[in-house]
């Protein structure tokens, strides 16, 4: 049995090592962070987990290095906070690099920290959430940073479709520090604060001679309006963490749960403000958005993707307490022309839902595919079939509520019956057709047009009589590709009912390794 001095020690021991590790960089790089607005790793799982739930896990890990003065230089925990806790009493595993130790860089010891988190997060059937701030590999490491990285992304991959993965990129992030986010189903980023390149501003001057900020090369606006690479950007890193547990709310912990689904008691779920909403001429826009306030449950929508490819809008929300993700064209913006950046969103949202078992909803106004060069010689072609596929793949319970326009290729596309839709509603004022009434008109007309002795009288007879024909979600109805036209009031309760009959769905598709997603 050992003396009380010793165990008195021993205890002693214990209190210094923990101390360390919680210094981090110690308080002179703690004092950095804080002047830069920004908290530390461990200030940050403070805010997001609930309070008292963290438990850290390789707290006194430390490098094995020996070059270029490694050997002198050695911090506990070495530059990453791993371990488990709750938000809002539901398991999460979280990794938070520490910018104090060698600017978060991710060594050897410190990838195989994050490794053991994400192997328990798979066994365990929980979300994985890293909050990185991270200069990338471990310089000084070499080709074992390389491999650590890598041991990381394979992690990712394997973890993609089985546990939820969100990603806050909470500083500068460089190299693989932005590849492992760029893999994971989230990335969440801070205004001013965040940066994600794989190189940056001083590499780019050298290979290409321009000159850009760090903001404008890889600042959270750039990535959430040019390359749509996050999906969310906050103000500041508290309300990025809390934007992380309400994500964290709309979610399963995994792909065997269904998503959570609060109580809810039915009321009176009549909303006449719908009938409104469409402006008599069909060319006038109106934002989507209405629309989504109306049908689902008071102040539930959360917005993915805000800033990116506006013309369509998607997110998740509830319905009569029951967590699902919308996929709606937005009229306000470009009509709600669907286009590359508009396709890839969509597609992208559509998989995560389908992965993780949020039933789908999609609003439909869409005037077809955006013509052009632009968007011909960008793929438009590859990238539209990302959409279809996505939706064509998804076997979640899927409905959707034609509004106005459902014209051309982007009928098929946008969750329509024939690719697997379980329920499709249309309000009076739908039109589906091949393409709006003038342009079907001029074409197929073009020769009576030309030859009659009032064209223009002709041509307006022609579009009246298409009009007539098409635009109204009569034709579809008699052959069952609608399910029923519904008043715009009575959508929510519809919806309200059609996702509880959906509620056991089950769609078995053939056996296969995977599919080839036109990526
Ligand atoms: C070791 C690093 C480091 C790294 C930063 N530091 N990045 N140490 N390896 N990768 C250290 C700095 O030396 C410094 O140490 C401290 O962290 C803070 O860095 P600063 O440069 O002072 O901070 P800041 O000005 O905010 O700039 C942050 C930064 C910049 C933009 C991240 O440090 C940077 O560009 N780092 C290198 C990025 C990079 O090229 N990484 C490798 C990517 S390759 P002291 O002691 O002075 O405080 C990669 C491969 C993966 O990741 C595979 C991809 C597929």
């Amino acid at each position: 049995m050992g003396s009380v001095s010793s165990s008195t020690s021993k205890k002693e021991l214990l209190d210094q090592k923990n101390a360390e590790a919680d210094l981090g960089g110690g308080e002179q790089r703690i004092a950095a962070q804080h002047a830069k607005g920004k908290l530390t790793a461990r200030e940050r799982i403070m805010v997001l987990l609930d309070k008292g739930t963290f438990e850290e896990i390789g707290k006194f890990v430390l490098h094995r290095s020996k070059d270029f003065g490694l050997d002198k230089e050695h911090y506990l925990g070495d530059g990453v906070v791993t371990g488990y806790g709750k938000v809002n009493g539901r398991l999460v595993y979280i990794f938070a690099q520490d910018f104090t130790v060698f600017g978060g860089s991710l060594s050897e010891t410190h990838a195989e920290k994050i490794c053991k988190i994400m192997d328990l997060a798979m066994k365990n059937g929980a979300p994985l959430i890293g909050l990185n701030d991270s200069g990338g590999a471990r310089i000084q490491e070499g080709v074992l940073s390389l491999a650590g990285y890598a041991d990381i992304f394979y992690k990712n991959t394997l973890a993609s479709g089985v546990i939820p993965q969100i990603s806050a990129v909470m500083g500068p992030c460089a190299g693989g520090a932005v590849y492992s986010p760029a893999i994971t189903d989230f990335i969440l980023m801070v205004e001013n604060t965040s940066y994600m390149f794989v190189t940056g501003p001083n590499v780019v001057k050298t290979v290409t001679h321009e000159t850009v900020t760090a903001e404008e090369l890889g600042g959270a606006m750039t990535h959430a309006t040019k390359s749509g690479i996050t999906h969310f950007v906050s103000p500041n890193e508290v309300e990025c963490l809390l934007a992380i547990k309400k994500l964290l709310s709309y979610i399963p912990q995994n792909c065997e749960e269904n998503a959570p689904k609060l109580p809810y008691e039915n009321k009176n779920e009549s909303r006449p403000g719908l009938n409104t909403i469409i402006p008599d001429n069909a060319n006038q826009p109106y934002d989507m958005r209405e629309v989504i306030a109306e049908i689902a449950d008071a102040d539930t929508f959360f917005e993915v993707h805000q800033n990116f490819a506006e013309n369509i809008v998607v997110g998740f929300a509830r319905i009569a307490g029951r967590s699902i993700g919308i996929v709606a064209n937005q009229p306000a913006v470009l009509a709600g022309v669907l286009d590359i950046h508009s396709s890839q969103k969509a597609a992208r949202f559509v998989r995560f839902c389908d992965s993780f078992n949020v039933p789908l909803l999609v609003l439909e106004d869409v005037p077809g595919f955006l013509p052009g060069t632009d968007q011909e010689w960008n793929a438009i072609i590859t990238n539209g079939a990302k959409l279809l596929y996505a939706f064509c793949e998804a076997t979640v319970p899927r409905i959707t509520v034609i509004t106005r326009k459902a014209y051309g290729g982007a009928y098929d596309v946008m969750n329509s019956k024939h690719i697997g839709a379980d329920m499709n509603f249309a309000w009076p004022t739908a039109e589906i057709a091949v393409m709006g009434a003038s342009g079907a008109a001029e074409i197929i007309f073009k020769r009576e047009i030309a030859q009659a002795e009032d064209p223009a009288e002709k041509l307006k007879e022609k579009i009246d009589d298409y009009t007539e024909k098409f635009t109204n979600p009569y034709r579809a109805a008699h052959r069952g590709y609608i399910d029923e036209v519904i008043y715009p009031e009575q959508t929510r309760e519809k919806l309200i009912r059609a996702f509880e009959m959906l509620e056991n769905k089950v769609d078995i598709r053939p056996r296969k390794k995977h599919g080839n997603i036109p990526l």
